[in-house]
C-alpha cells in the first residue's frame, strides 16, 4: 500500500508595515546603505509597530493560509510554531495563535529551531499527517527578531527582521506530490557561536545581564558564516543524491536567507542556476523561522511553480541546527 504523503495545500505570510531601510539604520549605527548591501544583500526589513507582537504576525499569516484554502479553523488539528521570539516564555504562541483563530479543536507547541526552526516544524508536522494522527497541521514560522536585536550593535542588527509564514499540511490524495523525504541535523557545540545569553534558567534576568546587554542575539558572524554555507550545501547534497536527483533537475531551490553571499556560495556548491534560486532577502533580511515559508509563499503567488515541480529547503542556524527537505510541489 502506498505511503500517505504530507503537501503544503495552502500558504499565507504577513510582515508589518513598518519599512526600515538601511539609511534609516545608518542614522542610528555607524554603518552604510553600501556596507550592508555588499556584505548582506539586504535594502530594508520589516520591524512591528510598538505592541504588536509574534502572535499577531503569526495570527494573521495563518488566517490567510486557511482563508485560501478555505478551511474553517475548526477543522485543524495541529498548530506548529517553530520561532525563537514567543510572545512570552509560556504560554505558547501555539496557544494565543489556536485561541486568536478560533481553532478550537487544535493542539499545538512551539518549536525552538531558530533558523532551522521551519524545516523542524515541517518535518514534525508531516510525521503527524504520514501516520493519519492528524488530517489538518498548520506549520507557522514566525519571529520578532527586532525585540531581541540590539540596535546599538551594527553587526547584528543589520541582518534581521519580522515576519510570519503559514503553511497548511493536508494528506495528499494524489500520488507522487508531497513531503518526500528530509535530513535534519542538530550539533550542539556550535552553540556559544549564535545565542542569545540570558533570560532563561542559566541566567535568569538581572540588572547585571540587562548592563551587559546579554538578553540580545551575540553571534560570531565569520565562523556562522562558514558552517552554513559548508552544511547547507553538503545535506542539500545529500538527500539529492539518496533520492536519485541531479540538482540540474530541481526547480527551485529555497535557502534560509540569512545573507545573500551564504545564498550564493552554497548555490554555487551545488552548481544551480541564477533562475533555481529563490531570493528575497532584499526586502525582508533575515527573519529568521519565517524566511523559507514567505519565500515559498512569494514564489507560489509570482507563478513560479507548478504541480509535480521538485523542491529543495535548506536551511542552517543557531544550535547550530541544518538540514533539508524534498518535496514535489502539490499546487
Ligand atoms: N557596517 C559597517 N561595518 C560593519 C558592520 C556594519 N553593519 N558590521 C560589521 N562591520 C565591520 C566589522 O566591525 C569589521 O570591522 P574591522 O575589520 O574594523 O573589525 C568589518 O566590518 C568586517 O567584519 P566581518 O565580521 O569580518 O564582516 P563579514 O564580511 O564577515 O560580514 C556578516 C559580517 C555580514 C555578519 C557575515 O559574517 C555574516 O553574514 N555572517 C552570518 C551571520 C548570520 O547570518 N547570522 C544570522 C543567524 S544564522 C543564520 O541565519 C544562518
Amino acid at each position: 500500500m502506498r505511503k500517505t504523503r504530507a503537501y503544503i495545500s495552502s500558504l499565507g505570510m504577513y510582515v508589518p508595515e513598518k519599512r526600515v531601510t538601511n539609511q534609516d539604520l545608518a542614522s542610528i549605527v555607524e554603518t552604510s546603505d553600501e556596507w550592508i548591501r555588499e556584505r548582506t544583500g539586504i535594502s530594508e526589513r520589516r520591524f512591528v509597530a510598538e505592541g504588536q507582537s509574534n502572535s499577531d504576525l503569526s495570527t494573521i499569516a495563518a488566517q490567510r493560509c486557511l482563508e485560501r484554502a478555505g478551511v474553517d479553523p475548526e477543522e485543524i488539528d495541529l498548530i506548529i510554531v517553530p520561532t525563537v521570539t514567543p510572545d512570552m516564555m509560556f504560554p505558547s504562541t501555539a496557544c494565543l495563535i489556536q485561541d486568536r483563530l478560533g481553532a478550537k479543536n487544535a493542539w499545538g507547541f512551539d518549536l525552538s529551531g531558530a533558523c532551522s526552526g521551519f524545516l523542524y516544524g515541517l518535518a514534525c508536522g508531516t510525521q503527524f499527517i504520514e501516520t493519519g494522527a492528524c488530517k489538518k497541521v498548520l506549520v507557522v514560522g514566525t519571529d520578532v527578531m527586532s525585540s531581541i536585536v540590539d540596535p546599538q550593535d551594527r553587526a547584528t542588527c543589520v541582518l534581521f527582521g519580522d515576519g510570519a509564514g503559514a503553511v497548511l499540511l493536508e494528506p495528499a490524495a494524489e500520488a507522487g506530490i508531497g513531503i518526500v523525504d528530509f535530513i535534519l541535523r542538530a550539533d550542539g557545540s556550535g552553540g556559544p557561536y549564535l545565542k542569545m545569553p540570558a533570560g532563561g534558567s542559566r541566567k535568569p534576568p538581572s540588572i547585571e545581564t540587562i548592563q551587559n546587554r546579554e538578553h540580545y542575539v551575540h553571534q560570531d558572524g565569520r565562523t556562522v558564516f562558514k558552517y552554513a554555507v559548508k552544511y547547507m550545501a553538503d545535506v542539500s547534497a545529500d538527500l539529492l543524491k539518496r533520492n536519485d536527483i541531479d540538482p540540474q533537475d530541481i526547480k527551485l531551490f529555497v535557502p534560509h536567507q540569512a545573507n545573500m553571499r551564504i545564498i550564493k556560495s552554497t548555490a554555487d556548491r551545488l552548481k544551480l542556476r541564477n533562475e533555481q534560486i529563490a531570493v528575497n532577502i532584499d526586502r525582508y533580511a533575515n527573519t529568521t523561522a519565517a524566511t523559507i515559508p514567505i519565500c515559498l509563499f512569494e514564489y507560489q503567488e509570482k507563478g513560479s511553480l507548478s504541480k509535480g515541480d521538485l523542491v529543495v529547503l535548506a536551511s542552517f542556524g543557531a544550535g547550530f541546527t541544518w538540514g533539508s527537505i524534498l518535496l514535489r510541489w502539490g499546487l
